[in-house]
């Protein structure tokens, strides 16, 4: 009878080439947790909120998406309800003075759909059984144009529309 052979006691103890590494790594997640940080309090980062699941075939047919446009809340607040669907965006024009807080509000009646707001920090996907909603302040006046950024079709280089943020008149 042998006896079964016995593995030398493995040892606990890294590598100092692997200890390097596990230092770099722990380094490389705390500057990455920064960075989210300072991208969601400092730069108002804010991650699309998947409002109210709807149902993309009867969506349309009340309110408020069947009035698709601007509400005035009042206090410089408007909520935008726009409407993403082969191949275009309704309303393709939203006004605004400058100052406003505007809310975005966007749900497609087809496919997947994207909403860039060029020049904002507005960049959401728009799909289909779901509201998308992301809030923008526009400082100045301006147009700001918006454009579908997830390829929908044939059309899909057609669908933008535009914010249309008017000076102060002085009026009011
Ligand atoms: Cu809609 Cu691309």
């Amino acid at each position: 009878m042998t006896e079964p052979h016995l593995e030398e006691t493995p040892s606990f103890e890294a590598d100092p080439y692997e200890r390097k590494w596990i230092v770099v790594s722990l380094v490389l997640l705390i500057a990455f947790m920064v960075t989210v940080t300072i991208a969601g309090f400092a730069l108002g980062f804010q991650v699309p909120g998947d409002e109210t699941r709807v149902d993309p075939r009867t969506v349309a047919d009340s309110g408020p998406w069947n009035e698709p446009g601007l509400r005035d809340r009042g206090n410089g607040e408007y909520d935008a309800y726009v409407i993403a669907r082969q191949y275009l965006f309704d309303p393709r024009t939203i006004t605004v003075p400058v100052g406003s807080s505007v809310t975005f509000y966007l749900t497609s009646i087809d496919v997947q759909h994207g909403f860039k707001l060029q020049n904002t920090n507005v960049n959401m996907q728009v799909v289909p059984g779901e509201v998308s909603r992301l809030t923008v302040e526009f400082d100045e006046a301006g147009e700001f144009d918006y454009i579908c950024n997830e390829f929908c079709g044939a059309g899909h280089a057609a669908m933008f529309g535009s914010v249309v943020v008017e000076a102060d008149t002085g009026g009011a």
